[in-house]
């Protein structure tokens, strides 16, 4: 009986260190530890002993048992811390979190677009102060002084002569100030206008203008940029026109439509029914121009074009409110 005692303890240690999960522990455990396992029926043997024999082997059972049930407990505990950490820190399979990245806002993609189709033709990125003095946005671009563009309505002014620029025009004049022609230039900027805000209009929006001065610049050239701009932006299939129209650094004036892309010409209320959107101003640079900044009317020749950005990035990505785009609320921007 000491025999069989020894032989179940090493099989059952050797068992236990084999032991490599839980599962595995909770097998060996109904098979030695449970009330009719291995350890169990040994005991029932003791019984059938010579009773001057039953006290040592009752002692060396005893002794078997506690020692098989402290290297199970210890196992298991062992095993169990084991498993939540690896739990916590070890599953290999959780994807990982990944880093919160920005994205370019709507406004800024679609002036990369222009400008990569600008840069295209040959002109180049022009920049001017968005504090302007009178005489820039205003005097050097042939407004009359009682023009109602200077009304307050209109117009942020900081004092009498100073003022948020109402468009990016001022730039067309910094520029011709410090450069001699060939000019090409291409002018983004932020301009304010003072009107009531809602959801087409805000008190602060982008533009971009073009201006091109040399000898011989001719309006079927200025027709043929923009047309060009317009089918590389909008599709080679769109239809265009343009009309007459009035600013006062520009003679001849126009405006350019394109067919109402949202309704396919139908009529809907983005187009106000007339299957047109309007896209953009434009017009030969007005001989007063030149003379401001020195340039020879009889010499040059050129033409100028301005549109706003954010009219053109909510038409691209159907944005019905023009507020949304100065919120920077991060669940509308993450969509771009
Ligand atoms: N500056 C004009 C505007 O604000 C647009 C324009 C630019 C028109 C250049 C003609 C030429 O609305």
């Amino acid at each position: 009986m000491h025999e069989a005692i020894e032989t179940l303890k090493r099989s059952a240690l050797a068992e236990l260190s084999t032991s490599g999960d839980l599962q595995a522990l909770e097998h060996f455990r109904i098979s030695y530890l449970a009330r009719k396992g291995q350890i169990a029926e040994l005991f029932d043997k003791l019984k059938d002993a010579p009773p001057e024999q039953k006290p040592a082997l009752g002692k060396a059972l005893n002794e078997m048992r506690r020692s098989i049930e402290s290297q199970f407990e210890e196992k298991k505990a062992r095993l169990e811390t084991g498993q939540k950490k690896k739990s916590i820190h070890l599953d290999l399979t959780l994807p990982g979190l990944r880093p919160w990245v920005g994205s370019k806002h709507p406004i800024t993609q679609t002036l990369d677009e222009i400008k990569r189709i600008f840069l295209g033709m040959g002109f180049q990125v022009e920049t001017g102060p968005e504090i302007e003095d009178d005489y820039h946005n205003f005097g050097a671009l042939n407004f009359p002084p009682d023009h109602p563009a200077r009304d307050m309505q209109d117009t942020f002014f900081i004092s009498n002569d100073v003022v948020l620029r109402t468009h990016t025009s001022p730039v067309q004049i910094r520029v011709m100030e410090t450069q001699k022609p060939p000019i090409r230039a291409l002018i983004p900027g932020r301009v304010y206008r003072n009107e009531a805000i809602s959801a087409r209009s805000y008190c602060l929006f982008h533009q971009v203008e073009g201006l091109y001065v040399d000898t011989n610049v001719t309006f079927a050239e200025l027709k043929g940029t923009l047309v060009a701009f317009a089918k590389q932006f909008y599709g080679s299939s769109l239809k265009y026109r343009f009309r007459p129209s009035f600013f006062p650094f520009t003679e001849p004036s126009a405006e350019m439509d394109i067919t109402c892309f949202l309704c396919k010409a139908k009529g809907c209320r983005v187009c106000k029914n007339t299957g047109w959107l309007e896209i953009l101003g434009c017009g030969m640079v007005d001989p007063n121009v030149f003379q401001s900044v020195n340039y020879d009317p009889e010499m040059y020749t050129g033409y100028a074009f301005g549109m706003g950005i954010e009219r053109i990035a909510m038409l691209r990505y159907g944005i019905d409110d023009i507020r949304i785009l100065f919120e920077n609320d991060i669940r509308f921007l993450s969509q771009f």
